[in-house]
């Protein structure tokens, strides 16, 4: 009798052990997000600051994960609230190179929209260190809904730091950073932690490496479908997508695809044909951020109105005006007159006049003021003007490299000396970079 009760149960538990309602699923904490049916907007150092989030939120991204940031970068920065428009500012101050000449500004490392952005925001970090990156996530956490950690960065001055893609290589490494995380930042402060990857060589491969990586406490894990090696022009591998989607199934971790989703509805199809989560979109919300917008709601907006938006965005939130000329060169077509125009233009206000946005010129001309961009173009043609050339020049370079982000080989002359929010530094401890250098040498790397 006791025999047959026994079996009885077991193949009860058995049967309840498959059931879709009792399919484990790691608990989001109450200040996490479930990945789970969201598209999402990639991190992208450079193209991921806060306008460029704002944008893909107002054109229906569901989360958006912020640009990638060096653990030490941020370890020591301080928080601070801007009084003009509430954002949230992580500083720090820099070196100045040792110059006495030229009062040192705090260097914004971080920004982010406490209120646009509450319960969508998702901070990714670079680390190769359980304790720094503890230390740094630390300084965020109270501020963003989950950290992600970067595990698929290709380049090599990121793996030689152990870095990046290296983590791939180095799975107790990965598994013991994100552990730590899970105990020392998730659980105190309630949010989520996830890791984004690529696929490895083989099935095989990944498969080992994703088992170990949903055993560790994430609630999340966002598969690049690119091996390392892979440039990012190479089209997308999608053949070990469904396996990894199931090994984070069995242990109630979210999937997210990513690698060639090019709208909303494009990622939900893929997600019903590869039984994923979610998606994440990175180029193509670099080109054009409508494209979080499904066909239903309207789809692509013309690069007209999202450019308008943009710069409103980037004018409330003080956005760094190189960062901001950067994503115009994205967002306006190279066959169009205004993309030479926005090429040319030095302050926000001069961009908003030659590109006719008559109503932002105001507030554009305050935010000048306030970056100090009036009186740099006041300087006219002598010394600024080869600076800023020579900075466009570099925002050239630095765009083709990080196109080449999903695994290209070009590298950009690297410079010492670096514009920031309100100041222009040059950063003498090569082992605490200024934030700039670090988002341009991350902008190559990812
Ligand atoms: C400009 C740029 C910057 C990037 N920065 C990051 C980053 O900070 N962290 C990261 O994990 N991946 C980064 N990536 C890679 C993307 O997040 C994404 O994995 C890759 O572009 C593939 O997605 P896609 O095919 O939609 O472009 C970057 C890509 C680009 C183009």
């Amino acid at each position: 009798m006791i025999r047959f009760l026994r079996s009885k149960m077991t193949s009860l538990a058995e049967s309840v052990a498959t059931t879709p309602a009792q399919v484990p699923r790691v608990p989001i904490p109450p200040k996490g997000v479930d990945y789970r049916g969201k598209i999402v907007l990639a991190p992208m150092v450079r193209s991921g600051e806060l306008p460029s989030r704002l944008l893909a939120l107002h054109y229906g991204a569901d989360l958006v994960w912020g640009p990638e940031t060096i653990d030490r970068s941020l370890i020591g920065a301080e928080r601070r609230v801007n009084p003009r428009n509430g954002t949230i500012e992580f500083t720090r101050m820099p070196s100045n190179g040792g110059r006495v000449e030229k009062a040192a500004k705090p260097s914004v490392i971080y920004r982010l929209d406490p209120v646009r952005e509450k319960g969508k925001l998702i901070f990714q970090m670079g680390t190769a260190n359980p304790d720094l990156a503890v230390q740094a996530a630390k300084v965020v956490a109270g501020d963003v809904w989950g950290i992600d950690v970067n595990s698929g960065c290709p380049k090599p001055f990121s793996t030689s730091g152990g870095m990046g893609a290296a983590l791939l290589r180095t799975p107790d490494k990965l598994v013991s950073i994100l552990e730590t995380l899970v105990r020392e930042v998730g659980e105190p402060y309630q949010i989520g932690i996830s890791v984004k990857i690529r696929i490895l060589e083989t099935p095989e491969l990944t498969e080992a490496l994703v088992t170990r990586l949903v055993r560790t406490g994430i609630t999340g894990l966002t598969v690049h479908c690119r091996t390392t090696p892979m440039r990012p022009r190479e089209r997308a591998i999608r053949h070990q997508l469904r396996m990894v989607a199931d090994v984070c199934h069995k242990a109630g971790v979210a999937c997210l695809m990513n690698g060639d989703v090019t709208s909303r509805d494009h990622g939900l199809k893929l997600m019903e044909e590869y039984g994923v989560d979610g998606a994440m979109i990175a180029v193509s919300a670099e080109a054009n951020s409508s494209c979080f917008r499904s066909e239903a709601d309207g789809g692509l907006d013309p690069w007209r109105d999202v450019v308008y938006q943009y710069l409103k965005f980037c004018i409330e939130s003080e956005n760094r005006y190189g960062n901001t000329k950067y994503l115009l060169n994205m967002l306006i077509p190279g066959k169009v007159k205004e993309f030479k125009d926005a090429k040319q233009s030095k302050t926000y206000a001069d961009v908003c006049r030659r590109l006719k946005f008559d109503d932002l010129v105001p507030a554009a001309m305050q935010l000048d003021e306030i970056l100090d961009l009036t009186q740099k173009q006041e300087l006219g043609d002598g010394e600024h003007s080869q600076a800023v050339s020579k900075a466009v020049q570099n925002a050239k370079e630095n765009n083709e490299s990080a196109r080449a982000a999903g695994g290209g080989s070009s590298r950009p002359a690297k410079s010492n000396t670096t514009s920031t929010n309100n100041a222009t530094t040059t950063t003498v401890d090569p082992s605490v970079p200024a934030a700039a250098e670090v988002s341009q040498q991350s902008s190559v790397a990812v």
